[in-house]
Order: structure tokens, then C-alpha cells, then sequence
């Protein structure tokens, strides 16, 4: 049956203190009681309506998480302070000091560094592998194994996860399957597809105004409860929590998420295809040619595209970084980290998002100092903004040909860049 988690979110209605169509904002952090048998009780269990303390809930981010539980599918939600809280909650809450992580070997660079040199510090060790192939998965699980984690469409690479093996690995093994979904919401819901706990930055797409940090983790109840609980809960004694104002902004700025990720699919798509006509190497799902094209199309709910980001690599770092400056000269956007706005961002991940990544190993995935990263933005006049990126492209000389022999030199083969979309 087809999924539209659109007329989910659309279909969420909340009648506010008045009848208000927003919802009143809770703007307070502690919550009375009309007797102490029910304080106690509250601390013991939740209670439908009654609200204790705003670390462990508050009554705007409880409307912003049913939201966000409709849109995945999931029976219950969190939401954190930022994504990388949402992350770092959901991973403590599944594993303890001498447990294992196997993730996948591109994923954002702040994950990498948390899986890499935080969690180590309390026991907890992650393999990094490429789980696109199902025997590298099995052979990288161990007893010790508590985790499978990836990203749906990974950052920068935007290699599509094939979700449903993952989940079927990972059900024979007994692992919990963590999906950070940043890059598609609405596009992927990985718990329909078989993952135990979805994780967003809500910082992205989800927000979109690109004016807060935030998160989200979306699961089962009893999950949740897990993360929320006062006694052990990460959330709870962590403590990232999202304040109820950003809540409520991210609450309306989530009803026209399928307008913006649809107008960002079509103009990433334009732009990825301009890209490949001019034989630039361009990493997009949506393009034919791209490895996991059909696997997507399998996986994606109908309606909102292949995503709005494209990552093309024009062969070197002084090569990007001076695309990068003329493109903010020309008003194409901005040189900017992160994703999800109004107007394109572009960066290079080798020298920003991914930077705590290795060089070896950014080498080893195929992820080049010349690799530019671009959130597409929602441009009304997508062919115009392309006339300026191509003027730019031509007057700094940027070919396929300068491409190929850059990445000769890196040792990469042609075949691998030039058949990636
Ligand atoms: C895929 C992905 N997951 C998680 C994060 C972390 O999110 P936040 O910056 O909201 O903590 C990012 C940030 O860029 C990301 O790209």
C-alpha cells in the first residue's frame, strides 16, 4: 500500500488552548500538581495529559513529535537539541562499554567522529564497513555486535542504503537497525522499509529556514520510554533538549515540507543533469546511471523526488574552492555548511562535513578534495541559476577532462567516477 506521509503531517490537526490553529506555546519548564500522590505517581509512569518537568517532555514538543512519529510511521518520537543529540541519545540508550557498531563507512562526519574517538572513551567500538554488499555486512558482525547504522542517503556520497537487506541482516542477527534519514524525509521512511529506530537532523529539510539546530528520533514506544526515562534514560539525564519556541516553529515549518522537498527534487535534478551532460562526475540518485537509481526507485515513496542534494567533483581543491567563491559572487548561493534552505548551499566535505574523516579513508570511498557538495535550493528559475553556474564553470576552464586526469593521478579508476550518475 502506498505511503503518503504528506497527508499524514496534513492530517494532524491540533485544537489549541482557544481553538488556537497553532498551538499555544508552553513556555514553562515545570508544571503543577493538585496533589503529591500524583507527582509521585508521574515520576513512576507517564500519564496521558500531565506533564512533570520539561527535560523529559513539554507539551510543544510533544505535538512536534506526534507530527514527526505520523510522517515516519513510527508509534512515538523524540525531539533533541540537535541531531547529532538525537544520534548520540538513540546509540547510548543500545549499547554499553564493550558492545560494537557496525556502520556504514560514509556517514556524516560529525557521526564518524562520534563513532570513531567519542564513544571508544566508554567501551563502545564501531566498524566501519561498506554495508552496500550483504557479505562485508554479515562478515563484520560479530557477538559483540549491538547495532547496524546508516544513513539513507549518505553524506556526501549520497549512495542510496539498501534498507530492506540491512533489516533483514539485521533481524537474523539480533541487532537494532538505526537509519539517520537527514538527507530524505518524506522521500524514504525507513520503518516501513524495516529499520528498528529512524534518527533526523531536523536542522535540514525538516526545518528549512536554516535558523535552529535540531533532532529527532522516531521508533516504538517502548523505545522512546527507553530514552525518556527518568531513572536511565539519555535523553532524560543528557539532557538535549529542544526548546518549546524552535519546537513550535519547526512544528509550522514541517506542514509545507512536501512542497519544498519537491521543488528542491526537481531543481537538484536539473542541475545533476546539466552536470552529467557537460560529463563532470556528479553523484545524484536520480540520474540513470547512478549505482543504486533503481534501488531507489524501489525504496522512494511516490511524489517528492530523488532529494535536493548533488555532489560533483571537479577534480581538485583549489579547482572547488575557486567554483565555490564565484558561485557566492554570482548569487548562485552560499558557501555554507549544512542543507535545507531557501537558497543553495555548497561546500567541499573533504575540507568541511567530512574533515573528520581521514584523508585515506575519504580516498578509499571515492570522496576527493574536489568534491563539491550542493544543498539545491528553491530557485523559481532553476534554468537561469544554471546559465551562471555554467558561466562560472567555463571561465575557471572546469572539464570533464581536467576531472579525469586529477583523478588518474589519485589512483582513482575512471570507471568508478565516471559511471556514478
Ligand atoms: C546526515 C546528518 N546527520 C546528522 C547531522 C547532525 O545534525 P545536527 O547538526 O543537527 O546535530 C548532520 C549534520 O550535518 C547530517 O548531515
Amino acid at each position: 500500500m502506498t505511503f503518503d506521509p504528506a497527508t499524514e503531517i496534513q492530517n494532524f490537526l491540533v485544537f489549541g488552548e482557544f481553538g488556537d490553529v497553532n498551538p499555544s506555546i508552553c513556555d514553562s519548564s515545570t508544571y503543577t500538581f493538585l496533589s503529591v500522590g500524583k507527582m509521585e505517581e508521574l515520576f513512576d509512569h507517564e500519564i496521558e495529559g500531565c506533564f512533570l518537568y520539561s527535560r523529559q517532555f513539554n507539551p510543544t514538543n510533544k505535538y512536534l513529535s506526534m507530527a514527526l512519529a505520523r510522517m515516519e510511521d513510527g508509534q512515538w518520537a523524540q525531539v533533541t537539541s540537535s541531531g547529532m543529540a538525537a544520534i548520540a541519545c538513540t546509540l547510548m540508550e543500545l549499547c554499553s562499554a564493550g558492545d560494537e557498531i557496525v556502520a556504514e563507512r560514509t556517514v556524516y562526519g560529525g557521526t564518524y567522529a562520534l563513532l570513531a574517538n567519542l564513544l571508544p572513551r566508554f567501551g563502545i567500538t564501531t566498524r566501519f564497513v561498506d554495508l552496500r554488499d550483504e557479505r562485508t555486512v554479515r562478515a563484520a558482525i560479530t557477538p559483540k555486535t549491538r547495532v547496524l547504522y546508516c544513513e539513507s542517503i549518505n553524506n556526501p556520497l549520497l549512495e542510496v542504503a539498501d534498507i530492506p537487506m540491512l533489516a533483514r541482516v539485521s533481524k537474523n542477527c539480533g541487532l537494532t537497525f538505526v537509519v539517520d534519514n537527514t538527507f530524505s524525509p518524506l522521500m524514504i521512511s525507513p520503518l516501513r522499509l524495516g529499520s528498528d529506530v529512524v534518527v533526523h537532523s531536523m536542522t535540514k529539510f525538516i526545518n528549512g529556514t536554516s535558523d535552529c539546530v535540531a533532532g529527532c528520533v522516531v521508533s516504538t514506544h517502548e523505545f522512546i520510554n527507553r530514552l525518556t526515562n527518568t531513572n536511565h534514560g539519555p535523553c532524560m539525564l543528557l539532557g538535549p533538549v529542544l526548546d518549546s519556541i524552535r519546537a513550535a516553529n519547526i512544528l509550522k515549518n514541517l506542514h509545507s515540507l512536501h512542497i519544498r522537498m519537491r521543488h528542491h527534487s526537481r531543481n537538484a535534478l536539473y542541475l545533476a543533469q546539466r552536470f552529467e551532460e557537460l560529463g563532470l562526475p556528479v553523484h545524484y540518485p536520480g540520474l540513470e546511471r547512478h549505482p543504486q537509481h533503481r534501488l531507489m526507485q524501489q525504496l522512494m515513496n511516490p511524489g517528492f523526488g530523488f532529494g535536493g542534494m548533488v555532489a560533483v567533483d571537479v577534480g581538485d581543491r583549489l579547482t572547488a574552492d575557486r567554483l565555490m567563491t564565484r558561485l557566492q559572487e554570482e548569487k548562485v548561493g552560499y558557501l555554507a555548511v549544512s542543507l535545507g534552505y531557501f537558497k543553495t548551499l555548497f561546500s567541499a566535505p573533504g575540507h568541511s562535513t567530512s574533515a573528520e574523516i581521514p584523508e585515506e579513508e575519504r580516498l578509499k570511498m571515492g570522496m576527493s578534495d574536489g568534491l563539491i557538495r550542493f544543498s539545491v535550493g528553491l530557485d523559481n528559475d532553476i534554468a537561469a541559476t544554471w546559465e551562471v553556474i555554467n558561466r562560472c564553470l567555463n571561465e575557471l576552464g572546469i572539464t570533464r577532462r581536467d576531472a579525469t586526469r586529477l583523478h588518474l593521478e589519485l589512483g582513482v579508476a575512471e570507471g568508478e567516477f565516471a559511471g556514478v550518475g
